[in-house]
């Protein structure tokens, strides 16, 4: 793009003041701003402005029913893991991580897959996923490709890491990088931010930036050409995750499912996760903020939590769904923050309260779109402990005892005894649940 270009697109969008400072820019700097304006889509900033002007829209969930959730047990956990798994061998499952967020809320310096949660080895989050697509992979015969999502700002970073681990023991061939798109951030009036005199303030487009990026990047005519149908979703911070876990996909697979959530029941009745409701013939994901007080404390008559069921963001996809949803437009969510600005002199402003906006697509907006959804429940302990804040809870600290925990169970699962205060860790490679680990205990043994 040349400046003509850039000063036609942004004047046809109100935006030309982007370009004023130009003429203090360098050579280096003008071309680093038309980098930046020709990778701004004209209909982005229409979707971020028609989003101002509606302004934070909060749906009516009144309402709302509990969705039907299913918990699998004796014949009916066999059939579904059956299929599931019949699913793996004909190697119809990709795997597919968001891992394009900043992370803030940690305040690590880098893509927070590389953050090292091992107990015992400070093997990074990005190791326990990989490792876990290789245990089934292994067991299955059949590569689950790994599409990995990440941002501008940590793309890099993400792809060294992987290399420099030997791909965790995948094969290279089967890992995809994708990045998510950017949007710039606006004033309350629709206009474009300027963090300093040559460059737009950007920021992702949310995790629901994913759909746009899948196409764009080839990903989702990669998987379609591997003959993919159930694409397993998960975000980076949880390494309990069980990914590609047979039941789940069996389970969506039987239901004819587009788009199947795995829901844990809530600790309290305020916990900060969205809730999946039915309005009608519909689900939609209700945000914890939008939930009424009357409908967190609402119980059945056994006493339990009407709306028991938390979504900690473990999906699986129909791969067709994906292809279908990923050319119509979203919902556009606003977020109001302190964003610094360059002011009439020139000079950059950092602002001690909010002043402007950034933009996210949210990936469960999708869900009314699905012609069939499945719901199933899982035990919290077992698969979700995320690491979101530095310290409290759901940290590096809980989420290490969590994921010992659940290891020591499967050690007691098989009669070994760990000592109290012995640091555990299992590479998911070497054992994926407690079964893997009594076939090689009984190997051991034999020895
Ligand atoms: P979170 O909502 O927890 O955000 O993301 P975050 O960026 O990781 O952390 P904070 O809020 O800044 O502390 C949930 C998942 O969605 C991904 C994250 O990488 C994480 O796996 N995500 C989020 C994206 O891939 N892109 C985004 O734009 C936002």
């Amino acid at each position: 793009m040349n400046y003509a270009e850039a000063e036609k697109m942004l004047k046809k969008c109100g935006q030309e003041h982007v370009l004023a400072w130009w003429k203090k820019l360098d050579k280096a700097g003008r071309a680093a701003l038309l980098e930046q304006v020709a990778r701004i889509e004209p209909r982005s900033l229409t979707y971020c402005r028609q989003a101002l002007a509606k302004g934070a829209d909060v749906p009516d969930s009144s309402g709302g029913k509990a969705p039907k959730v299913a918990v699998l047990k004796g014949r009916a956990l066999k059939d579904a893991v059956a299929v599931g798994e019949k699913e793996l061998m004909k190697g119809r499952v990709a795997a597919l991580l968001v891992a394009g967020g900043q992370g803030s809320r940690l305040g690590y310096d880098g893509p927070k897959g590389c953050y090292q949660i091992g107990p015992v080895t400070n093997a990074p989050l990005f190791y326990f996923h990989a490792r876990k697509i290789l245990a089934r992979t292994i067991r299955y015969g059949a590569a689950i490709p790994f599409y990995v999502m990440t941002s501008e700002a940590n793309n890099a970073a993400t792809v060294k890491c992987f290399e420099e681990n030997d791909y965790f023991g995948l094969n290279p061939d089967d890992v995809f990088f994708f990045t998510q798109g950017m949007w710039p951030g606006m004033t309350k009036d629709g206009k474009i931010i300027m963090d300093a005199p040559g460059h737009v303030f950007m920021s992702p487009d949310g995790h629901g930036g994913l759909l746009a990026a899948l196409k764009r990047s080839g990903a989702l005519a990669d998987m379609k050409k591997r003959g993919i149908r159930s694409v397993f979703f998960f975000q980076v911070d949880n390494p309990l995750v069980e990914i590609a876990d047979p039941a789940f996909i069996g389970y969506h697979v039987m239901n004819k499912s587009e788009y199947s959530l795995k829901l844990c029941a809530k600790r309290d009745p305020r916990e900060k996760v969205g809730m999946a409701m039915r309005f009608g013939d519909i689900h939609r994901m209700v945000e914890y903020t939008e939930l009424t007080d009357e409908q967190a404390n609402r119980r059945t008559k056994d006493g339990r939590l009407y709306f028991l069921y938390g979504s900690p963001a473990i999906h699986v996809f129909d791969r067709a769904f994906l292809d279908r949803e990923a050319s119509r437009p979203m919902p556009v969510h606003l977020a109001f923050k302190k964003i610094p600005f360059v002011d009439a002199k020139g000079r950059v402003v950092k602002p001690s309260e909010p002043n402007a906006y950034k933009f996210e697509k949210f990936i469960f907006d999708i869900l009314p779109k699905a012609k069939r959804t499945a719901f199933l429940a899982f035990e919290q302990k077992e698969e979700f402990s995320p690491v979101k804040n530095a310290e409290g809870n759901d940290s590096p600290a809980t989420c290490r005892a969590d994921m010992q925990a659940k290891w020591r169970r499967w050690f007691a699962e098989i009669g070994v005894k760990v000592p109290d205060g012995v640091p555990v860790e299992i590479d998911p490679a070497y054992a994926v649940d407690a079964e893997d680990l009594r076939s090689i205990g009984i190997c051991l043994g034999a020895e």
